[in-house]
């Protein structure tokens, strides 16, 4: 029955063009599958992972291999408590293959998939379905690389089409699964004017039929549809309802990177937590639930990575944008592009605390969390998530403060297991002191630079918290003065001297002006003049500065000078100069 209605839809509305797009054998398939609502799926998705690209996130391609999708993996995940795994493409499965974009084996108007592909894709899904975890497998990059409705050049026409070559076939081999698979349509899609905003609900409404045509399952199937750039603004100025398939489950999903300075430590916000940072997030969410109060929604993506953003502030986001979302019944699933969160290759998390902070406060459990700077004006920042001794300095009882939230410290153990005594640590209130006598276990005035000791401390209910003992003084640089040749990437040796991370870089010129974004002079101190992420980076052992970012120094036509800034920040410390000529 609805093969027929569909037949005299691609009669009728759609061209010949279509008819060949739906060009497919709808089937049937055997075994049951139990119907679930949109709503009744979505809940079942928390807290979900994202399987994210590991290409753009390892340092060489050599690292690839140990990138490629193991059932290991899946199961680690699983057993973290994950309940849903969203595959956005499978770049991380083999090398050199990106998404479904370099998967057609023809054109126009065909557009076959790589068969052999298509079983590599259905083998990693039925890998995670086989683990009893639901799975949202979309269209992903593709959205940028050939879907642009945005591009100068783009032929809708065409776009049309292959998206919906694309989902017939997805559709097809697909057909038969699960409830627990759900299809997305396409994961952000670029665009910002109403004729984006219609263009991509028609796509939605193609994507609706292209499944439906299928057959199998597809038409008792959740899906996610889509709404321009997957943000809560566009999405609500733009998306309208598919009028097709009214039977069909379907809801939304938005994408949370926000503050986006914070989460991409950009223009040296390291800090995160005042009273209107945390109202801006409710108001986000609120915005997306006023304009869907009907519709069950998840934010498909969102994260903080271990590897950049300052721990205490981390923490802090994930507890309250994980309670916000829960209080708006919206599922969180994480973005972990291979480098941040989950090692794969290892089979270890970079920061389990993160995890713990997200999973208790979305089940509701108060967590303790590390006390630390969010006055967006404050000149320096403290956190409760490291002590810092610097070198040179005589070893002196300290203190870490912690918002307690009503619970009671149970234990500090050393990375090794060991309790602390009595006589080595006290807690009274929130606010712990390390003994001069046992921090003169880890380090003195001379002790090589570095993290001395990660304490795990206990509380009588949440999450577990860590303290890294830290011993720092100023990294170094063999060449601090550089000529810009805008030819590749520099990479700079950097020997760190503490926390082997770059916090926040300011870019100067000769004359006093900020390189870059002469706007951030209205930030508070700590961000003025600091250059956004993306243009330069870091990692154990090198700083870097990409050809973007010379080209924007060598455009200057003046010496730049880079403030390297590094934890603990307090202006005018702690820092590293390096000079790039013309
Ligand atoms: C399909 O992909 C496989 C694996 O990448 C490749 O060996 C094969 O040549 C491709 N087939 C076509 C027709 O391109
Ligand atoms: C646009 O795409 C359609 C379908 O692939 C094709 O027939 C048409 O020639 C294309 N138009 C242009 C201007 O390339
Ligand atoms: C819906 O979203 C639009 C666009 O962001 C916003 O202007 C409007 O205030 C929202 N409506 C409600 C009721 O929140
Ligand atoms: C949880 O924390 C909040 C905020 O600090 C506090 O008001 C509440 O009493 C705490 N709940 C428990 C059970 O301690
Ligand atoms: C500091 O500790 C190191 C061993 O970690 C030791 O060799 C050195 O003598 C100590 N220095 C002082 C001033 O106590
Ligand atoms: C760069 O600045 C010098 C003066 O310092 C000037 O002579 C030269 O024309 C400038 N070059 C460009 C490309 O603006
Ligand atoms: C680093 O450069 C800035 C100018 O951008 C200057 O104010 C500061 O004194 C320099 N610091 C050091 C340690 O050289």
């Amino acid at each position: 029955m609805r093969k027929s209605a569909l037949l005299s839809l691609m009669s009728g509305a759609f061209g010949g063009v279509q008819s060949l797009a739906f060009r497919t054998i709808s089937q049937s398939c055997t075994g049951s599958f139990t119907p679930i609502s949109a709503a009744a799926a979505f809940a079942a998705l928390d807290p979900g992972w994202n399987l994210g690209n590991t290409l753009d996130a390892t340092p060489d391609e050599g690292s690839w291999n140990n990138a490629r999708v193991q059932a290991t993996t899946f199961s680690q995940i699983k057993a973290k408590g994950f309940k849903s795994i969203r595959i956005p493409d499978l770049q991380t499965y083999d090398k050199n293959i990106v998404t479904w974009a370099y998967h057609f084996v023809d054109s126009s108007p065909t557009w076959t998939v790589n068969a052999t592909w298509m079983d590599r894709v259905e083998t990693v899904v039925d890998q995670a379905l086989a683990l009893g975890v639901s799975v949202i497998l979309n269209v992903h990059h593709d959205s940028w690389i050939w879907a642009d409705v945005t591009a100068s050049n783009a032929n809708l026409t065409q776009i049309e089409e292959k998206f919906t070559r694309l989902w017939s076939q997805i559709g097809t081999r697909f057909a038969c699964k699960s409830s627990k698979l759900i299809f997305e349509a396409i994961n952000e899609p670029p665009g910002s004017t109403q004729a984006h905003g219609d263009e991509l609900n028609k796509l939605n409404d193609m994507f609706l039929q292209a499944i439906n045509a299928a057959g199998g399952w597809n038409s008792q199937r959740v899906v996610s549809l889509s709404g321009l750039g997957m943000d809560t603004v566009k999405t609500s100025q733009f998306f309208v309802k598919p009028e097709l398939f009214p039977n069909q489950p379907w809801g939304l999903q938005f994408h949370y990177y926000s503050p986006y300075d914070f989460v991409t430590s950009a223009w040296g916000k390291t800090i995160w937590g005042s009273d209107s940072d945390k109202a801006a997030l409710v108001s986000d969410f609120q915005l997306f639930k006023s304009n869907f109060t009907s519709v069950p929604a998840f934010v498909g993506e969102f994260g903080a990575s271990p590897v950049t953003t300052e721990p205490a502030a981390r923490w802090k986001w994930f507890d309250f944008i994980a309670r916000t979302a829960k209080s708006f019944n919206y599922p969180l699933i994480l973005w972990d592009s291979g480098a941040d969160d989950f090692n794969r290759p290892a089979n270890t998390w970079n920061d389990p605390v993160t995890l713990d902070v997200w999973f208790n406060a979305a089940a509701g459990i108060n967590n303790t969390l590390a006390d630390s700077t969010t006055d967006p004006q404050a000149t320096s920042q403290i956190t409760g998530a490291s002590l810092f001794h610097k070198v040179g300095e005589p070893v002196y009882s300290q203190s870490v403060t912690y918002l307690m939230n009503g619970n009671t410290l149970t234990s500090v153990k050393t990375s090794a297991g060991t309790a602390l005594s009595s006589s080595q640590y006290s807690m009274p209130g929130g606010t712990l002191t390390l003994s001069e006598t046992y921090l003169a276990t880890l380090y003195n005035l001379t002790s090589t630079p570095g993290i001395k000791e990660t304490l795990t401390l206990t509380f009588s209910s949440g999450t577990s918290l860590t303290l890294q003992i830290v011993q720092y003084s100023t990294p170094t640089m063999a060449t601090t003065t550089y000529k810009i040749d805008t030819s590749t990437d520099l990479q700079m040796p950097i020997t760190y001297a503490g926390l082997p991370v770059v916090a926040a870089v300011k870019a100067i010129l000769t004359d006093g002006s900020f390189l870059v974004d002469d706007w951030t002079k209205y930030l508070g101190p700590l961000q003025q003049g600091r250059w956004s992420f993306g243009d330069w980076s870091c990692d154990k052992g090198t700083f870097s500065v990409n050809v973007q970012g010379l080209q924007v120094m060598k455009a200057a036509n003046q010496t730049v000078t880079l403030t390297l800034e590094f934890f603990p920040r307090s202006l005018g410390a702690n820092l590293l100069n390096i000079t790039f000529t013309q």
